[in-house]
């Protein structure tokens, strides 16, 4: 049968053991660094220590517990097996709800009146119609298409830039780096949804977000590496942009005393933006060690030359 190693830090996948023992029965579950993960066939990861991949001789497949595969391949030393992650119609369904939370936030004045209220202060603002508000998606993936779909039908202008031309019914859609400038000067609420990878680290810099209109707002549900958070708080406070709700930072859980938490403008969550469960994480993996014993296709494959 199959040994699986499960790699993360201590504890985060224990409800794994007994789901993977339900979906693959005779299966060895090993944590690592215990000496049975080192012979295993299928890894299963969650920022896996650097090296311990590649001390896996009999490694075939890489498997992450999400939908991110950011945290794995920062090793340089991860063997060149295939990799697959997690992708599910409740996480991309997840994702489109806090999305569309954010955008009603910033759209409706929320950020505003729920400090208003603490203070008693009645105050109501100009409302716009939806149509008149352009969202902009960065990342038209699983879960960029999801939340475009959905805003569509909520009657949003909706923009979309993805790294290759896609078309999607009643979206303007951006391809390339060329297209970014065009795409970032029309956008009112700005929804980061890419992979974290070489060419996307750091993309949201001042540079880049002084390219929205005055009184844009961003909302950051990919990795918190995509932003340069100095820059952010700067445009914060010069007035050029009205907010930000931050679901993901470069270190996690973002610490208590962090000045992120009382930045004027800014909302911190904690990364609970699509959070995939046990049951259908546990399911994917086991079809994945199925497929590979059959000598079957691989379902949700990256592409390692592109990062995800
Ligand atoms: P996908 O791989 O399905 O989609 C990625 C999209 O980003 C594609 O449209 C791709 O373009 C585009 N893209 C990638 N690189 C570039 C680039 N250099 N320039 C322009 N566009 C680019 O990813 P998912 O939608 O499944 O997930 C996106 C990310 O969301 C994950 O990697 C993860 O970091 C994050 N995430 C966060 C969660 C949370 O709770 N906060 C939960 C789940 C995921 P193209 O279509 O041309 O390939
Ligand atoms: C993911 C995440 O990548 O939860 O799935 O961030």
């Amino acid at each position: 049968m199959i040994t699986v190693a499960l790699l993360s830090r201590p504890g985060l996948m224990d409800p794994m053991q007994a789901l993977l023992a339900r979906e693959l029965p005779g299966v060895t579950v090993a944590s690592w660094p215990e000496s049975a993960a080192r012979d295993a066939d299928l890894a299963v990861c969650w920022k896996p220590e650097p090296g311990a991949l590649a001390a896996m001789p009999k490694l075939k497949l890489i498997h992450s517990i999400a939908a991110g595969v950011d945290n794995i391949l920062s090793d340089p030393t991860v063997p060149d097996v295939p990799l697959c992650r997690i992708v599910d119609p409740d996480i991309s369904a997840a994702m489109t709800e806090f999305v569309l939370w954010g955008t009603l936030y910033f759209h409706r004045d929320f950020d505003r009146v729920v400090s208003n209220a603490r203070n008693g202060v009645w105050r109501r603002y100009e409302q716009r119609a939806a149509k008149d508000r352009r969202v902009g998606i960065l990342g038209l993936g699983e879960l960029g298409f999801a939340a475009a779909i959905r805003l569509v039908e909520l009657g949003f202008a909706v923009s979309a830039w993805s790294r290759s031309p896609k078309a999607l019914a009643g979206v303007r859609t951006y391809g390339g780096a060329d297209a970014l400038d065009a795409f970032l000067g029309e956008t009112e609420i700005l929804i980061c949804l890419l992979p974290l990878t070489a060419s996307t680290e750091g993309l949201l810099d001042a540079g880049r977000l002084g390219r929205l209109p005055k009184g844009a707002a961003l909302i950051l549900c990919s990795r918190g590496e995509h932003l340069v958070t100095e820059d952010l708080v700067a445009l914060l406070r010069s007035g050029h942009l009205r907010g930000a709700v931050l679901d993901v930072f470069a270190h996690e859980p973002l610490p208590a005393d962090h000045a992120l938490w009382r930045e004027p403008g800014v909302l911190v969550t904690p990364h609970m933006a699509a959070i995939a469960s046990w049951e259908v994480i546990a399911q994917q993996v086991a079809e994945n060690a199925r497929r590979l014993l059959r000598g079957e296709t691989l379902r949700n494959v990256v592409d390692r030359a592109r990062g995800y």
